[in-house]
């Protein structure tokens, strides 16, 4: 497949747009209908949506769950699709003390917290790459953030009546990533012990950071917390993924695309 085949609509590189489950998506791929119209190319087992979305072009699709399933769906936009650039959106536990379901977390660097290669390569470190701690790119994580504060700020307190969450925060930081739903507060207190400035712990982020780094290709991961990653976690996400995750995935994308097609 090439890339000519398979370019988004509008010119110019796409931006990749990607989420493990339909729900932490929202309304994209139908806004991108609405706006351009939408071609779906299948590859991997995989939908991708191409066309623009809020002035932007993307090319927008699911990994579905964990690091693998996001490390190869990340590296079909680039090699399939050319994506400029990439932007996860979801939801994750949160593991930082101060963070609070329904608050948001940017992330500035992410690690897999499940990788333990020692004694040959020291615990996190990825092996033969000699790195543990993948940066996001910081202009895009940037970007993000701002519409992430904006989202908080003009609906913020009209989401915390209707969920019944905190006025939402907004956090920069550690986002770690394994293969595992953390569901114990003795697991999740393990993981505090391991990595103490970790905010938020989800099931992609850095595998996606890891194939960016490895390509030259800027990206980004925004998180809504969905569970504090202990014995209720199960069905706090399971709550928050049907009713929530989609609201805040639709307020963040739709101001941070919008903010990208005026900067051109
Ligand atoms: N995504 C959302 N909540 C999570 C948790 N507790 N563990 C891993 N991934 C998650």
């Amino acid at each position: 497949m090439s890339t000519a085949q398979t370019g988004a609509a509008g010119g110019g590189r796409p931006l990749g747009v990607m989420a493990a489950l339909p729900q932490e998506l929202g309304d994209l791929v139908e806004a991108m209908r609405a706006e351009s119209g939408v071609r779906t190319v299948t590859h991997g087992r995989r939908d991708y949506h191409l066309g623009t979305v809020h002035g932007a072009p993307c090319v927008v699709t699911l990994a579905r769950i964990g690091k693998v399933a996001a490390a190869a769906t990340v590296s079909a936009l680039i090699h399939a699709f050319d994506v400029e650039a990439v932007v996860f959106t979801g939801v994750a536990g949160g593991v930082g003390r101060e963070v609070r379901i329904g608050d948001v977390v940017v992330a500035d660097s992410l690690t897999q917290h499940d990788l333990d290669a020692s004694p040959l390569f020291p615990r996190f470190e990825v092996p033969l790459l000699g790195v543990a701690r993948f940066a996001a790119d910081q202009g895009l994580a940037d970007q993000l953030a701002a519409a992430t504060g904006k989202f908080v700020a003009e609906e913020g307190p009209a989401l915390a009546a209707r969920f019944g969450t905190q006025l939402p925060q907004v956090h920069r930081g550690l986002i770690i990533s394994g293969d595992q739903f953390v569901a114990s507060a003795a697991a999740v207190e393990a993981l505090r012990e391991a990595l103490p400035d970790a905010l938020a712990v989800e099931m992609e982020g850095a595998a996606i950071a890891q194939v960016c780094h490895e390509y030259g290709v800027p990206c980004a991961i925004v998180r809504t917390i969905s569970d504090t990653a202990d014995a209720h976690a199960p069905t706090s996400f399971a709550s928050f993924l049907t009713e929530i995750a989609g609201t805040y995935s639709n307020g963040i994308l739709k101001r941070f695309l919008q903010a990208r097609a005026v900067a051109g």
